[in-house]
């Protein structure tokens, strides 16, 4: 990213990271977040997922009391394109020096790098829900924490039984899931692809990472994978799904034949997005519960045309956008001209019919949520709720978004 220096709060100055201050930020952020990185996983995400110039600090002289991050990740958007966007981790304030403005400072620094690197979309996952949307971000994406009663769920006569499963080791997965992954990237909104550093720190599957619970174990079909664990519990044991990528409706199927075979496990649990199609299969679709809704994956749009005319949308739709980016400067009106062919966005001086802001924007930027939900609690307002009608089916996407990766 374009380099930094600049002052933040009185006192505190801002500068972008070298090579050599990994150690103090994996300090500053094990502070922040009461963990200890062990020296294997320092050295896994040094080789593999950390660019230093992505990464902006803050000092109070010699102390490093703050740091902000982020990820290269190519996003995938509704209707098949795809958008460089920078995937914002890392961040954490020394508690020495919180609430003077320091995370304003480093926030603002790293949307205008990522502004003058020329990127249309910032993303994070947030550790609590409270503090990024004052930065322009929105809850983007949704998912759901489900828990299957396994030895209670069968599948309905209807569905086929694809087979094509094999169990694999390790290095055999690390071979054929980029592959299988890229696909599912391919065709999922919101999907984030992966690189090479990201299967070794996802792969490396060391013990410490565990919580007590089963090494990982490989399930493979020709078009996907799931990767998962065992966690015994005193009530019984659970297969706990960490990562499951499909790009056809065999290999779904088959994968949850098997996951669903396992005697000796109770219960299944997975991360699914809201449209997620595992009760269809069954004959009593009330044996997968829902244990939690997350917001999973968050949307920064620093660039609205260039971000809007990078999707598609359902239907055709022709309407004037007043934004609102009080942190970032980068609103104003834009007249969005889509369809299923492709989208136009540029600004423009027309009276506008709907009105929102940035952060209500990204949450529309995948289709994770309606318009016209936000509309019931005046995140958006429109001049007509035909207009917000209209903007609720263009803006649904293919399917619901999922980002795939933690980051
Ligand atoms: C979250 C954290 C980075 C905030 O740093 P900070 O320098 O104290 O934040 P700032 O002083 O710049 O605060 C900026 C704004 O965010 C708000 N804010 C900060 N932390 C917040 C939180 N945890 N929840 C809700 N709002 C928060 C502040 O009240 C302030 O609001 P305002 O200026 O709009 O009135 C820091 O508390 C921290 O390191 N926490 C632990 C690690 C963590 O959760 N990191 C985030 C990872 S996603």
């Amino acid at each position: 990213m374009t380099p930094v220096d600049a002052a933040g709060p009185t006192g505190i100055a801002l500068r972008t990271s070298t090579a050599d201050d990994l150690r103090a930020i994996a300090l500053l952020d094990g502070r922040a977040f009461h963990w200890t990185l062990p020296e294997e996983d320092l050295e896994l995400f040094r080789r593999g997922s950390f660019d230093p110039a992505n990464f902006l600090l803050a000092h109070d002289g010699d102390e490093l009391v703050g740091a902000t991050g982020a990820y290269d990740f190519t996003v995938r958007m509704p209707g098949g394109g795809a958008l460089p966007a920078k995937g914002v981790t890392w961040v954490s304030v020394a508690a020495t020096h919180r609430r003077r403005g320091i995370l304003r400072a480093l926030m603002r620094a790293q949307q205008e790098r990522m502004l003058a690197d020329g990127l249309a979309v910032s993303l994070l996952t947030a550790s609590e829900a409270g503090i990024y949307g004052r930065f322009g971000y929105g809850p983007a994406t949704v998912r759901h924490s489900v828990r299957i009663d396994r030895a209670g769920a069968s599948f309905r006569t209807h569905v086929p039984d694809p087979g094509g499963v094999r169990y694999v080791e390790t290095d055999e997965l690390r071979a054929l899931a980029p592959a299988l992954h890229a696909r599912w990237h391919a065709v999922t909104p919101g999907a984030l692809d992966r690189t090479d550093g990201w299967w070794d720190r996802i792969l490396a599957d060391r013990p410490e990472h565990r919580d007590g619970d089963s090494q990982l174990y490989h399930l493979v079909h020709g078009d996907g994978y799931v990767t998962y664990r065992i966690a015994s519990r005193d009530n019984g044991r659970i297969c706990r799904i960490t990562d499951m990528a499909t790009a056809g409706r065999d290999a779904y199927v088959a994968l949850w034949r098997v996951l669903l075979g396992l005697d000796l496990i109770g219960t299944v649990t997975a991360e699914v997005a809201p449209d997620d199609p595992l009760p269809h299969l069954l004959t009593d679709p009330r044996r997968i519960r829902t244990d939690g809704r997350h917001d999973g994956m968050w949307a920064r749009i620093l660039d609205v045309p260039a971000a809007l005319s990078a999707r598609t949308y359902g239907t055709e739709l022709d309407v004037v956008l007043d934004v609102e980016d009080p942190f970032l400067g980068r609103g104003g009106r834009f007249r969005l001209r889509g369809g299923p062919d492709g989208a136009t966005c540029e600004p423009v001086t027309d009276a506008p019919q709907v009105r929102l802001g940035t952060s209500a924007l990204g949450s529309l930027l995948f289709g994770g949520h309606r318009a016209s939900s936000l509309g019931r609690v005046a995140l958006v307002e429109a001049t007509d709720p035909a207009v917000l009608r209209r903007v609720d089916v263009a803006f649904t996407a293919e399917r619901e978004p999922e980002f795939g990766t933690d980051f």
